[in-house]
């Protein structure tokens, strides 16, 4: 009995011992893994950020980790980063594509697909649609201004009061997508916009949380009614909706919106065997409209909460706003090559906020070299952008809230190569364009119209962002009141 015992005990541990993930030859370094779990312990599943820093320091800056059993290679710093997403785009594009947001997005759209033809044909027919139809320079900014009006209203309401500006903001970047995806704006009530905005938080809170990471982790539990696939659901149900209503009252050849156009496509391509088809135009309009949302929204919410806190800040970029647009009702794009001021600011925000901290993860297409090491292919790559944002030597001021970052001596505005919020290389943010051109007329537009006050019986303001794919501040409120222009009626 007890020999028996004996052996089975070593036989269970044997198999355990064989479970343990093992670095394959000349693998980047990292810490010691357990069976199963592989490295899972040595990172907090709330918010992993200040590990992977640790990490770094013990390791360098391209090093490993096992998420469960599988490997995966965490690059830091703008060298390693560059090498990786643009001296070798073809090595290093890939989405890995047994993960947690896999299984939600079907493996369809955008965003999580590999790198191959479906990709790039969707890639290329979105940068496409949204420059002719959206981002055409001056129909986007129509549209972003149209948004602002709401924005506007909202505040006029609340002028002297405390807001919570968290719903209006993202109610705002879902509505300027939505505008372009399917060429209606909602009321910041509508049962729509509501839904799809609760989704879009949840599942940005999902997709690199403790589920997730289980979920990655431990491919048993996949078949599992679990609950977070609900929510993403219930809102495809809606857009299965809207695409076809689009069906029923879309003139072919005159699209009104990105669905017409991508129904127009369909019709080209007839059965020609390509990857366009209407299951992919519902994950990829809702690809498009997730990664526009959350992403705008809380960059948006960073930089009110450091403008109110920092308020010299504040009342310089008015001083700008009010020199450059006098004389003008409002601000167009292209202001912003008289405003260096307003530009640092923008960016500044968008650094601090590192609102996408661990990029979106890529994967690796063939085998393949960084820095000296061999990495396989199919290993999962994540850029850690958090790592190049707050770079040492690369930034006057890495680690404070500070414009200068973006200026120099002559107080011109300038651009360091490690300012890469969007990630780089091929699979870089397809809508910088359109986040960029947003960041800009919404912080100009209610600058010049409002100033923004800290309450007085906030508190002392917390920085600490809330971690997800996403990150976003905490929930704070602002204080509105009404700036008076005497000479300009601003619309
Ligand atoms: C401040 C706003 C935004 C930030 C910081 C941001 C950041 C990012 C980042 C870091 C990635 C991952 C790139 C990579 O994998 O290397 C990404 C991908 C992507 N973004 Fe954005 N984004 C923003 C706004 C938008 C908007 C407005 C859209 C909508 C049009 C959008 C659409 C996408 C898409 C479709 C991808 C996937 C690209 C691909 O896999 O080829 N993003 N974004």
């Amino acid at each position: 009995m007890f020999a028996t015992f004996i052996l089975l005990w070593l036989c269970v541990s044997f198999i355990i011992v064989q479970m343990k993930p093992r670095r394959p030859k000349n693998f980047p370094p990292g810490p010691l893994t357990l069976p199963v779990l592989g490295n899972l312990i040595n990172l907090s599943l709330e918010n992993p950020l200040k590990d992977f820093e640790m990490l770094r320091k013990s390791y360098g800056n391209v090093y490993s980790l096992f998420i469960g059993p599988k490997p995966a290679v965490v690059i830091n710093g703008v060298n390693a980063i560059k090498e990786a997403l643009m001296t070798k785009a073809n090595d290093f594009s890939g989405r890995p594509q047994d993960l947690f947001i896999n299984d939600v997005t079907e493996r369809k759209g955008v965003v999580m697909v590999d790198y191959g033809p479906s990709w790039r044909d969707h890639r290329r027919f979105a940068l496409m649609t949204l420059r002719n139809f959206g981002l055409g320079k001056n129909s986007m900014e129509e549209r972003i201004h149209g948004e602002i009006k709401h924005i506007i209203n909202t505040l006029e309401k609340n002028i002297g009061k405390i807001l919570s500006p968290q719903v209006m903001f993202h109610n705002a970047a879902s509505n300027i997508i939505c505008q372009v995806l399917f060429g209606t704006r909602y009321e910041y009530d509508d049962e729509f916009i509501r839904e799809i905005v609760r989704c879009v938080r949840e599942n940005s809170k999902l997709a690199n949380g403790p589920w997730a990471m289980l979920y990655d982790s431990f491919p048993m539990i996949h078949n599992l009614p679990l609950p977070f696939t609900k929510a993403f659901r219930n809102v495809e149900k809606l857009v299965i909706k809207l695409v076809n209503e689009h069906k029923k009252t879309r003139v072919a050849g005159e699209p009104r919106d990105f669905v017409d156009c991508y129904l127009d496509e369909l019709d080209k391509r007839g059965s020609d065997g390509s990857s366009f088809s209407e299951e992919q135009l519902i994950i990829y309009s809702l690809d498009l409209h997730f990664a526009g949302t959350d992403t705008t929204s809380n960059t948006l919410l960073t930089g009110f909460l450091y403008l109110m806190t920092n308020p010299h800040i504040q009342e310089r970029c008015q001083q700008e706003i009010d020199r450059v647009l006098v004389g003008k009702d409002r601000v167009g794009f292209d202001d912003r090559h008289n405003m260096p001021y307003m530009q640092a600011v923008t960016h500044e925000v968008q650094r601090i906020a590192n609102t996408v901290p661990l990029s979106v993860f890529h994967c690796t297409t063939k085998d393949t070299e960084l820095m000296g090491y061999s990495i396989p292919k199919g290993t999962i790559v994540i850029p850690n952008l958090t790592s190049v944002l707050n770079e040492e030597g690369q930034w006057k001021f890495p680690h404070e809230f500070n414009p200068e970052n973006f200026l120099n001596d002559q107080g011109e505005f300038v651009k360091p190569e490690a300012f890469m919020p969007f990630s780089a290389g091929p699979r870089m943010c397809l809508g910088e364009g359109l986040a960029r051109m947003e960041l800009f007329l919404i912080m100009v537009t209610l600058l010049r119209k409002f100033k923004f006050i800290w309450p007085e019986d906030a508190g002392e303001p917390d920085y600490t962002p809330v971690y997800g794919i996403t990150q976003t501040p905490k929930p704070y409120h602002m204080k509105v009141l009404c700036i008076i222009h005497l000479n300009t009626v601003i619309k």
